[in-house]
């Protein structure tokens, strides 16, 4: 038998804390109008004093193993992405695991806005080899506590929020190969480590009263070569995904690409060939919330009714690195 990783749980765990850009405005010198207009965010969700990144991540795992009807005893991996860690040692996963009750392995996977894709990707590899029968993918961050609140270029963009789901052993015997990842492509271009960072903290800039003092702890990004590079790594990965798979964007049912901006998916979807009806997008409500993303949109559409046993889903990641990831599945439960 042909072993394959199929979703049989997804959740999610927003923060009830709202930034509107109404209340940005009152704060920075910005707009509704151009917010809007340059991104299509209109809200995003800010974490409370006590919620925290392991917090989230963990309500949304517990979500997602609920839906899969399992419990955690049953999950045999668990992988945490955040680009907003809980603390700087040790990984997130150690505490999500501890807060979820887990008895299995866990660790984190770092690819920041493509950690989702990334994670899924390394999870999926996992079970296909029949090493694990359920493994809980969490993406979950807090990155109100990294951008400089001071930075309209910044502020304006990005949320907090946990989403998840469960890989589970499927068969790819079958009719259509069964439900379950089918192709992927991932990739990085470190050399454009500098476009979006947070440069100190760690072992080249460690943290000091210099750093402090000059806000190096805050996230720094160049958004117009971040936009033009994300564009053309959805497409080129999504293409390279499709291609793996013998398909073409007229199979896919729906496209869940990780939402960054209106801009970057519309322009992406279209360059690939793909409609805005089958293109997801809850962007207006939570902002860009990086690795949570993904499993955050996937949670809505399944709740919203717009995904059936056997539709082609393509997922696609990209962040800063820069690093982008696709993953081709099929839906359904095995
Ligand atoms: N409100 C009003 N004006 C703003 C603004 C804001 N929040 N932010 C920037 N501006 C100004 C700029 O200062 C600039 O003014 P100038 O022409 O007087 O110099 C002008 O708007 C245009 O700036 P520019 O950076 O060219 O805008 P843009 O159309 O590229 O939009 C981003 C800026 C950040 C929204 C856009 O580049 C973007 O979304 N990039 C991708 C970022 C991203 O997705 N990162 C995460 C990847 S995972």
């Amino acid at each position: 038998m042909t072993i394959r990783a199929a979703i049989t749980g997804w959740g999610s765990s927003l923060p009830v804390g709202r930034v509107t850009n109404a209340d940005l405005e009152s704060r920075l010198d910005t707009t509704d109008a151009w917010i809007v207009e340059r991104t299509g965010i209109r809200e995003r969700r800010v974490a409370a004093q006590g919620e925290t990144t392991a917090s989230l991540g963990a309500a949304a795992g517990n979500a997602a193993i609920k839906q899969a009807a399992l419990s955690p005893s049953d999950i045999d991996l668990l992988i945490v992405t955040t680009a907003t860690p809980e603390q700087p040692m040790p990984e997130t996963s150690a505490f999500v695991h501890d807060e979820l009750g887990l008895r299995c392995g866990a660790f984190d996977v770092g690819a920041v806005c493509a950690g989702f894709t990334y994670a899924l990707i390394t999870g999926a590899a996992l079970v296909s080899t029949g090493a694990h029968d359920h493994v809980l993918i969490v993406g979950s961050e807090t990155y109100s506590r990294i951008v400089d609140p001071s930075d309209r270029s910044t502020a304006i963009l990005f949320g907090d929020g946990a989403g998840a789901v469960v890989l589970s052993r499927s068969s790819a015997d079958g009719p259509d190969g069964g439900p379950g990842v089918i192709a992927w492509d991932m990739g990085c271009d470190g050399s454009g480590a500098a476009l979006l960072e947070v440069p100190a903290g760690g072992s080249r800039l460690p943290t000091s009263a210099e750093t402090l003092a000059a806000g190096k702890h805050w996230m720094r990004m160049d958004g117009q070569e971040v936009f033009r590079r994300a564009v053309r790594c959805v497409v080129d990965s999504g293409k390279a995904t499709l291609e793996n798979a013998g398909m073409g964007p007229e199979d896919v049912d729906l496209f869940v690409p990780h939402q960054a901006n209106t801009r970057i998916i519309e322009a992406a979807a279209n360059r690939l060939g793909i409609p805005l009806d089958k293109t997801f997008s809850n962007l207006e409500r939570y902002g860009n919330t990086s690795a949570a993303s993904i499993p955050i949109a996937l949670t809505e559409a399944a709740e919203e009714g717009r995904l059936h046993d056997g539709d082609l889903v393509l997922l696609s990641g990209f962040g800063a690195g820069m690093t982008w990831a696709t993953v081709l599945l099929r839906w359904g439960a095995p």
